[in-house]
């Protein structure tokens, strides 16, 4: 198998294994009990905080442990919308479904009106005048901005939005969870008041992930009960998640000059899948990009026919649509980007991991190139190419 499909999910690092299982087995005191069996668990939850906050350049107490990305983002969200009842969400067009949901479902809301929906370039990447002219409209009071797409790994000016959103005081969230571990990332130089990380996709388990909070920022919490997290998010904690993750993030930090050695492997790849046929385009080629991801266009190419190709041949990648409800959707953030519903059902995600070698890369090109040859069938003129599979 050629693993192409790390911003899906990572592979668990045998440290974040070997560092879990104790916890797992004899270690199961629960945290909040008073007697030092749950006293180690109560320590070892202390230690990763401090392991996640040194990654993003946090204090130990803005780390609040949550189930992920999705309910960081809702957590963050939803607060500080209930601070400022009256005000709106301004978010992006590319947002992960985890924020674009939320503003989606306060579009249904009577109660609010115009959930803001900031417009990107071309080359994926957001469109700051007009984000400044929203912030500057003062209907809204939260402001939330992916730091990097999950489907293109496209950056976003986060620094600059951030600071427009300060300079008109509207509360400030980044959903992080594909630039953490990946790209330095830190809540230091930048006026933050909320980000969203999560273990699986840096090399930890799944179900397990965190909300910074800016310690000056209030915070109303989703899950209320037993009080943990310092009233910020009731549960018993998942003990041995919290150390995986406290674990992923310090490989993490150790890790981030290794993006070097990735992006020349992801540059490889997509030069040499270029150049091995006509029609092949990077989407978000013209933006800074994160170092593991390229979103590949094949024109004429049926996205859903390729990927079935490939998975036979042992490569795992992603679709640029995404099956919901029966019904195969084109990405919209390729759609947001100003490309068509054919080009974002003809594109493909491959995204790499420390773990992806050379080998496999050369490997995966070839098996790709033989793919596309498959499916496009080339007009006895040679001159224009048409899929195999095609839609209406
Ligand atoms: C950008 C982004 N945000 C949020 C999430 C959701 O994170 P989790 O799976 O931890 O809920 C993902 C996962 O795919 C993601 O890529």
């Amino acid at each position: 198998m050629i693993y192409l499909d790390n911003n899906a999910t990572t592979r668990v690092d045998p440290a974040v294994r070997d560092a879990m299982l104790p916890w797992l087995d004899d270690h199961y005191g629960n945290p909040s009990a008073g007697y030092r069996f749950g006293k180690e668990s109560r320590k070892a939850i202390e230690a990763a905080r401090e392991k996640v906050a040194a990654l993003i350049g946090a204090h130990p107490e803005e780390i609040v442990f949550t189930s992920g990305g999705t309910e960081s983002s809702n957590a963050a969200i939803r607060s500080a919308l209930s601070y400022t009842p009256e005000k709106s969400l301004l978010t992006t067009a590319v947002e992960h479904s985890a924020v674009f949901e939320i503003a989606e479902s306060l579009d249904e809301d009577p109660t609010v009106s115009d959930q803001g929906l900031n417009p990107v370039q071309s080359s994926g990447i957001p469109c700051l005048v007009e984000w400044k002219e929203a912030l500057a409209s003062e209907k809204y009071g939260v402001a939330s901005i992916i730091w990097a797409n999950n489907e293109t790994g496209v950056i976003s000016p986060i620094a600059e939005a951030a600071e427009i959103a300060a300079e008109h005081k509207v509360y400030f969230h980044t959903d992080a969870v594909q630039a953490v571990g990946k790209i330095p990332v830190d809540v230091g130089n930048i006026p933050i008041h909320a980000l969203s990380l999560s273990a699986h996709k840096m090399h930890g388990p799944k179900g397990i992930g965190a909300l910074y909070l800016d310690r000056h920022s209030r915070f109303h919490p989703s899950v209320i009960g037993g009080g943990q997290e310092n009233n910020r998010r009731s549960g018993t904690e998942n003990v041995p998640g919290i150390v995986g993750l406290g674990v992923a993030a310090e490989l993490a930090a150790s890790r981030l000059e290794e993006a070097a050695k990735i992006s020349s492997l992801r540059d490889r790849f997509e030069t040499r899948v270029i150049d091995s046929a006509e029609g092949i385009e990077a989407n978000g080629a013209g933006a800074e990009r994160l170092p593991n991801t390229s979103n590949l266009y094949f024109s004429g190419v049926d996205g859903e026919g390729l990927l079935i190709l490939l998975d036979e041949a042992g490569v795992c990648c992603s679709p640029g649509s995404a099956c919901s409800t029966g019904s195969v959707q084109p990405s919209r953030i390729i759609r947001a980007m100003g490309h068509s519903s054919s080009r974002a059902r003809s594109s493909v995600r491959f995204s790499l991991s420390r773990h992806t070698t050379e080998e496999g890369i050369d490997e995966a090109i070839a098996i790709i190139k033989k793919a596309v040859s498959k499916l496009r069938v080339v007009l006895p003129s040679g001159s224009r190419v048409i899929s195999s599979t095609r839609r209406n």
